[in-house]
C-alpha cells in the first residue's frame, strides 16, 4: 500500500515510489527521519510494532525508534547478534520466537532497524510469520540505504551457499536517515559506495559521473551528498525492480560485478573482504570482460578502475585461485546448468547479460591478479 500520510514531512525529504501494483510502497530519505519512524508506520494502523535490531545498532538507535513507535501502538524490541556469520535460520528462529512471545498478530508490523544483514534476516522473518506480516525497513548502513532495503529480497545463508534460503517480501515503506551513517565505520561507507557506482554503471552514465565527482564529499560524510546518492540509487533500483520484481529478466542487471564479487567473498572467506569491496573489484573484472567481448574500449575499463580507486576501494584482489573462482561461479545460484550468466557493460551506463567463453573469463581473472 502507498502511504498517504497526514504528512508534515519536510521539504528536504526525497520520496521515491516503488511501483509494484498492489505491493507499491515509498522510500523516504532525509536527515532527521529516524526519530519520526513512527509517523511512517502509523498509516499501516498496526496492532503492535516489533523493532528488530542487532546488538551493535541497538545501543545507538533502538530507543529513538522505539520511542517514536510507542506513540502509534504497543512496541516491543527484539535484539539479535550482529554480523554475516549469524545470518542463518537459527537467528530467524530467534526473531520468530520473540514475535510469538510478544503475541504479534497478522496486523502487527515489524520494523527492521539495521544494516543489510539485519534487513535480510528480519524481512525473511516477516515473510514467514503467520504467512507474512508487514514490515518497514529502516536501513542504517550506506549499503542497506542504497541497495538491500529496496526490492523485497529477504533471506539468509546456508552452509551450502550465500542467500540460499529466502523469499520475496516487499516492505510497506523504507525510511532512510543519512544522519545515522555518522557512526558507521569509514570502511563500511566505502563498501556502500561500491553499490552506488554499480547503479550508475549499469543504468545511468550521468549518475555515474555525478557520483565520481561527489566522491570526496561522500567519503567525507557530507549529509547532502549522501542523501543525493541514496536517492539516485534508489530511483535506479526502484525502476528496475518495478519492471521485473522476481528477476526473470532485467533485475539480473543489478548483479553487475556480483558474479565475480561472490566468488571473491567465498574464496577469501566471508569477512576478509566486505561485500562492497568484493563487488568493487568485481565491477573492474566485469568491465575487463566487457572489453574482452568487444563491447567497450580500454578507456572505459580504465575509467571504471579509476572510480573504484578514487572511492578507496580495491580494483584488484590478487592471489585467488583462478580454477576455484571458475568453479565457484559455475555453482552460483545464478548459474543454470553450469553456464554462467555474466552482467557486462555495453557502455558506461548500460549493462547487458551475456555468456562468455571460459578462456575469456580466465584471461580476465588472470589479468586481475588471480593465479
Ligand atoms: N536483499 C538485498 O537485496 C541485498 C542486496 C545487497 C546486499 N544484501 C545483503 O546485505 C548484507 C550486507 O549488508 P551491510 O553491508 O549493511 O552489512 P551489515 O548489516 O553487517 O552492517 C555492517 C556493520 O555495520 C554495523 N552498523 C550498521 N549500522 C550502523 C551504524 N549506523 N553505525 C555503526 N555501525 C553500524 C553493523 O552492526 C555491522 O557490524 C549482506 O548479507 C548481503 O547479502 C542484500
Ligand atoms: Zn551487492
Amino acid at each position: 500500500m502507498l502511504l498517504r500520510a497526514r504528512n508534515p514531512y519536510n521539504a528536504a525529504m526525497h520520496r521515491i515510489p516503488v511501483d509494484l501494483a498492489s505491493r507499491a510502497y515509498e522510500i523516504f530519505i532525509g536527515a532527521g527521519l529516524l526519530p519520526r519512524v513512527g509517523e511512517f508506520v502509523a498509516p499501516l494502523r498496526p496492532t503492535s510494532i516489533h523493532v528488530v535490531c542487532t546488538e551493535v545498532v541497538a545501543p545507538l538507535y533502538a530507543q529513538t525508534v522505539v520511542d517514536s513507535c510507542k506513540a502509534v501502538a504497543p512496541t516491543h524490541l527484539c535484539t539479535i547478534p550482529d554480523g554475516e556469520s549469524v545470518k542463518d535460520l537459527g537467528t530467524v528462529s530467534r526473531v520468530l520466537d520473540a514475535l510469538v512471545a510478544a503475541r504479534a498478530d497478522r496486523r502487527s508490523v515489524l520494523v527492521a532497524l539495521g544494516g543489510g544483514v539485519l534487513g535480510d534476516i528480519a524481512g525473511f522473518a516477516a515473510s514467514v510469520y503467520m504467512r507474512g506480516i508487514r514490515f518497514v525497513q529502516v536501513p542504517t548502513t550506506l549499503l542497506a540505504q542504497v541497495d538491500s532495503s529496496v526490492g523485497g529480497k529477504t533471506g539468509v545463508n546456508h552452509p551450502g551457499g550465500k542467500n540460499l534460503i529466502g523469499a520475496f517480501h516487499q516492505p510497506s515503506a523504507v525510511v532512510s536517515d543519512p544522519d545515522v551513517l555518522r557512526t558507521l565505520p569509514p570502511r563500511e561507507v566505502r563498501a556502500g559506495i561500491a553499490e552506488v557506482l554499480k547503479h550508475g554503471l549499469l543504468a545511468d552514465r550521468e549518475y555515474f559521473d555525478a557520483t565520481v565527482a561527489a566522491l570526496p564529499r561522500l567519503l567525507d560524510g557530507d549529509g547532502e551528498a549522501i542523501a543525493e546518492a541514496v536517492a539516485g540509487s534508489c530511483r535506479i533500483k526502484a525502476a528496475v525492480v518495478g519492471r521485473d520484481e522476481r528477476e526473470s529478466g532485467d533485475r539480473a542487471l543489478l548483479n553487475l560485478g556480483h558474479t565475480f564479487g561472490h566468488a571473491i567473498e567465498v574464496l577469501t572467506g566471508y569477512g576478509t573482504w566486505l561485500h562492497g569491496e568484493a563487488v568493487a573489484c568485481g565491477l573492474c573484472l566485469a568491465a575487463d570482460l566487457s572489453q574482452g567481448l568487444g563491447l567497450i574500449g580500454r578507456d572505459a575499463v580504465d575509467e571504471v578502475a579509476a572510480a573504484v580507486v578514487k572511492a578507496g576501494l580495491p580494483a584488484r584482489i590478487p592471489g585467488i585461485s583462478c580454477a576455484a573462482a571458475m568453479e565457484s561461479m559455475r555453482s552460483d545460484k545464478k548459474a543454470f546448468a553450469g553456464k554462467i550468466d555474466f552482467v557486462v557493460l555495453e557502455r558506461i551506463g548500460q549493462a547487458v547479460r551475456r555468456q562468455a567463453p571460459d578462456d575469456l573469463v580466465e584471461a580476465t581473472l588472470r589479468g586481475g591478479g588471480f593465479v
